[in-house]
């Protein structure tokens, strides 16, 4: 890619500087629940995630959604940590409110990140905007510290908790064996198997599709 292309790239998708199968960068940063340090949470799946701003509408039904889906991430072994360029004590004081206001304490990790540090090295703040604030990225995490899938969703859009999960279940559900998860596959439903890639299959095969598309075992349902 020249320079000029991957300038372009940057500008146009925030998210591409870090691709699935690269390791997640390492930092330690001051969060809500204490420091935390991410190679810690080797040896389970994580799911890092940005917001653009405390004490905003969306972001806030997202924080209320996902600590309401607590539990279901912890079925899945699966910690979240938050982000923004907020500091700490915005982040308490919006944790307050949420709890006072929704009834639901927000017990997982949210980071600050005042001097982007964090945030420009994921791809979390768009070059193009006017303020500093991160875009909703999500990056699931795997418990190696591979990062498994990523998503980029603009400041007015949020994010759908049954979709991450969703998502998060398809990714351990492929980690089982050679099998591929089908479009809005869902745990309990059957998964496809690898094509075999030999003409030999191609040929032998009975109907048309059979050496591509093949059903195999179900995802154990959650
Ligand atoms: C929101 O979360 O509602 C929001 C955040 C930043 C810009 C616009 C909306």
């Amino acid at each position: 890619m020249t320079e000029m292309i991957k300038a372009e790239a940057e500008r146009q998708a925030p998210c591409a500087g870090l691709r699935i199968g690269d390791v997640a960068p390492d930092f330690s940063a001051r969060s809500t629940t204490g420091d935390v340090r991410l190679s810690d949470y080797r040896g389970r799946w994580l799911i890092l995630f940005s917001h653009p701003a405390d004490f905003t509408p969306v972001c806030t039904t997202e924080f209320v959604a996902l600590a309401q889906s607590a539990s279901e991430f912890e079925q899945r072994d699966c910690a979240l940590m938050a982000l923004s360029v907020d500091s700490l004590f915005s982040h308490f004081a919006w944790l307050r409110l949420i709890r006072d206001r929704y009834d639901i304490e927000v017990r997982f990790p949210i980071v600050e990140d005042p001097t982007l540090v964090i945030g420009r090295a994921y791809g979390m703040v768009a070059p193009n905007d006017s303020d500093s604030a991160t875009v909703r990225t999500t990056f699931f995490i795997d418990a190696t510290g591979v990062i498994r899938a990523m998503t980029c969703y603009p400041a007015n859009v949020g994010r759908s908790t049954p979709e991450m999960l969703r998502t998060l279940d398809a990714l351990q559900a492929v980690d089982d064996g050679p099998v591929l998860a089908p479009a809005n596959w869902a745990p309990g439903e059957a998964l496809l198997a690898q094509p075999d890639a030999s003409l030999d299959t191609v040929f032998s095969a009975k109907g048309q599709t059979d050496w591509f598309m093949k059903e195999t075992k179900r995802g154990s349902r959650k």
